[in-house]
């Protein structure tokens, strides 16, 4: 897939003083960052905000993933794909190139694609994290996942279920999308095995059945799905 990619960058995101990490760091170039002691909590004033300082030791948070709660103790530079796979069992999302490259840690967070190796796990507090792990219902498979498996779009499997989440926060935004749109949604995702053509195949399927819906009971119970 191109290079291009609409794929969320956390960096560019507003903590909660609303100074985002990119313009913390713009200020303190030209800017003295001045520590401060806040009612035990430390911080720093920089670019005319306090911002909150964690660590070095490890701090205790809770993440909202799949729908649960989890709490965890991690250092503040703990990313939150080595969280969810380390501390949280949870191993779907893949550590391939670890530097925002490949895709295959994509999750979606507050309904965006996210690279879970360039997210810190302390970033990730208060929003709501999805896994590809939330997306089957038992032995049924989500509809991307199915069509994944009926279009051949998996070689090694490695990049699957980065590119499945990414291909599902695609549907979610464009039910029908255009070839700039999937360019766009999955641009950021690199397969090694070349399966881009099962891939479109797949998106293709899914997007089909997601918007038909889920099968309606006719009257005497026949499906009509
Ligand atoms: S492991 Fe995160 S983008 Fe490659
Ligand atoms: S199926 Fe092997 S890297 Fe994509």
């Amino acid at each position: 897939m191109s290079s291009s990619d609409e794929r969320h960058d956390p960096a560019a995101d507003s903590n909660e003083s609303g100074v985002s990490r990119r313009k913390f760091l713009q200020g303190t170039g030209v800017a003295l960052t001045i520590p401060l002691v806040a009612g035990g909590e430390k911080v720093v004033k920089a670019a005319g905000a306090e911002v909150k300082i964690f660590g070095p030791e490890k701090v205790n948070i809770t993440l909202n993933i799949n729908g649960s709660p989890k709490q965890v103790s991690v250092e503040p530079r703990a990313t939150l794909l080595d969280t969810l796979r380390n501390d949280l069992d949870t191993t779907g999302a893949k550590r391939v190139c670890d530097r925002a490259t490949c895709g295959a840690c994509t999750m979606i967070i507050d309904g965006k694609p996210v690279y879970g190796c360039t997210t810190l796990a302390i970033e990730a507090q208060g929003r709501k994290i999805e896994t590809v792990e939330s997306l089957a219902a038992g032995d049924k498979l989500h509809p991307v996942q199915q069509a994944f498996w009926d279009n051949d779009a998996q070689q090694c499997g490695f990049c699957t279920p980065g590119f499945v989440m990414a291909c599902k926060a695609l549907l979610d935004k464009h039910p029908s999308p255009t070839d700039e749109q999937i360019e766009m949604g999955v641009g950021g995702n690199l397969c090694r095995c070349g399966t881009y053509n099962g891939i479109k195949g797949a998106i293709a399927q899914a997007s089909a059945t997601l918007k038909k819906g889920p099968a309606k009971l006719t009257r005497g119970g026949k499906s009509n799905g």
